[in-house]
């Protein structure tokens, strides 16, 4: 990496750390870039503070966006929707604000005066439910009715930047094509509410603003219990990648994820950007990658049979096969992810935290 930033430098040690990479945000010192944006983008790269409004910040990917914004001089503020939450997020240097997103009047005071406001708010069932369509009922209304009414308060609270990750599954199978915003989604009943979601941000775009949708790969990474879960399985001779052997399934480092949040605030245009590493892996490779991870010689991967009888026909999207390009991003943006594909993210993973 050799974009020169200044004043605040953070980096994302823990495993990344053992790689030699270190990455500083906020406060640029090389203004030879050109800026498009508007004053809040203006404002991001040029060392003021920006005050910014986060929902989830204590999910998976919400906690690293907090501390990077954090721990550069950015002031943030955090939906709360408990006082659990609320004494999480002091600590991480955020100020709680207690708000639903089913309630107008509480985001709008949420909102007020604030530079951009960062949905990250998301309730994906566990496994064991995700069979049954009314465990995503939290998640749809989430998307659709919570980014309503945070795109309603940002209109009305004069917010100019509002940034949604979305997600890459909601693309076709590709087989060995690659994909990305332009290819026409193929939505499920499961994966239509991002897609409300980001016809959402897009309304708030027509409105004058910046809207920026994140279409992002799954995540994985130490702290995901997504990936906790996965290595556990995988330790009894099990890769939980489901559907053929030669589909590619497109997936982002968790902490390659949070970055790309800092990276499209501070430089992308409004529009649809995919955010997943740059070598998408065969699920067959990510079988044998995992296997060493575990140390193990081989791991089985279960038969699409058992993923319909545990989560149901409504998730065998998750059998596409899913190149992914980040082409677009990169080039708006000039992120590139610290770990360029699987086969370094699980050797990272064997690493004991
Ligand atoms: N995980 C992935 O593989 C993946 C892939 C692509 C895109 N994404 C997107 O990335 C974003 C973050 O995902 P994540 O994996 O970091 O999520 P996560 O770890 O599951 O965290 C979810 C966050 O949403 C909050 N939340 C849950 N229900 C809420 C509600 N009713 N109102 C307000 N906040 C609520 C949670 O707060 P509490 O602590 O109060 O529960 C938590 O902070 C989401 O938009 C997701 O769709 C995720």
């Amino acid at each position: 990496m050799n974009r020169s930033f200044g004043v605040a430098r953070v980096s994302l040690s823990h495993h990344i750390g053992r790689v030699n990479y270190h990455r500083s945000i906020g406060r640029q010192e090389d203004r030879s870039g050109e800026v498009a944006g508007g004053p809040a983008l203006i404002a991001f790269c040029y060392g003021m503070a920006m005050n910014m409004f986060i929902t989830g910040a204590t999910g998976v990917l919400g906690r690293t966006v907090t501390r990077l914004f954090v721990e550069s001089g950015h002031k943030v503020r955090a939906l709360a929707r408990n006082s659990e939450n609320e004494s999480r997020l002091r600590d991480s240097g955020a100020v709680p604000v207690r708000a639903s997103l089913s309630d107008l009047p509480s985001l709008l005071s949420a909102v007020k005066d604030c530079d951009a406001i960062l949905h990250l708010a998301t309730r994906i069932p566990p496994s064991s439910k995700a069979g049954h369509r009314a465990a995503w009922r939290d998640n749809d209304h989430i998307r659709t009715v919570g980014t309503r009414n945070l795109v309603d308060a940002a209109l009305e609270a004069g917010v100019p930047t509002l940034l949604y990750p979305g997600i890459v599954l909601i693309y076709p199978d590709g087989g060995d094509n690659w994909l990305d915003a332009t290819t026409p989604p193929q939505p499920t009943s499961i994966l239509q509410s991002s897609l409300d979601a980001e016809a959402e941000v897009q309304r708030f775009t027509k409105a004058g603003n910046r809207g920026i949708v994140l279409r992002m790969g799954s995540f994985y990474g130490p702290a995901s219990s997504g990936t906790k879960q996965m290595l556990h399985i995988a330790r009894y001779g099990i890769a939980m990648f489901f559907g053929q052997a030669r589909a590619y399934q497109s997936l982002i480092w968790v902490d390659d994820a949070a970055l790309a949040v800092v990276d499209g605030l501070a430089k992308a245009e409004a529009g649809i950007y995919d955010v997943v590493d740059d070598e998408p892996l065969q699920r067959r490779e990510l079988a044998a990658t995992l296997a060493q991870t575990v140390g193990r010689r081989l791991l089985l991967r279960p038969p699409v049979l058992l993923l319909r009888l545990l989560a149901g026909k409504d998730a065998m999207f998750l059998t596409r096969s899913q190149r992914v390009s980040n082409r677009k991003f990169q080039s708006a943006t000039g992120w590139s992810p610290m770990v360029p594909s699987a086969r370094l993210g699980f050797r990272l993973l064997s690493i004991p935290p």
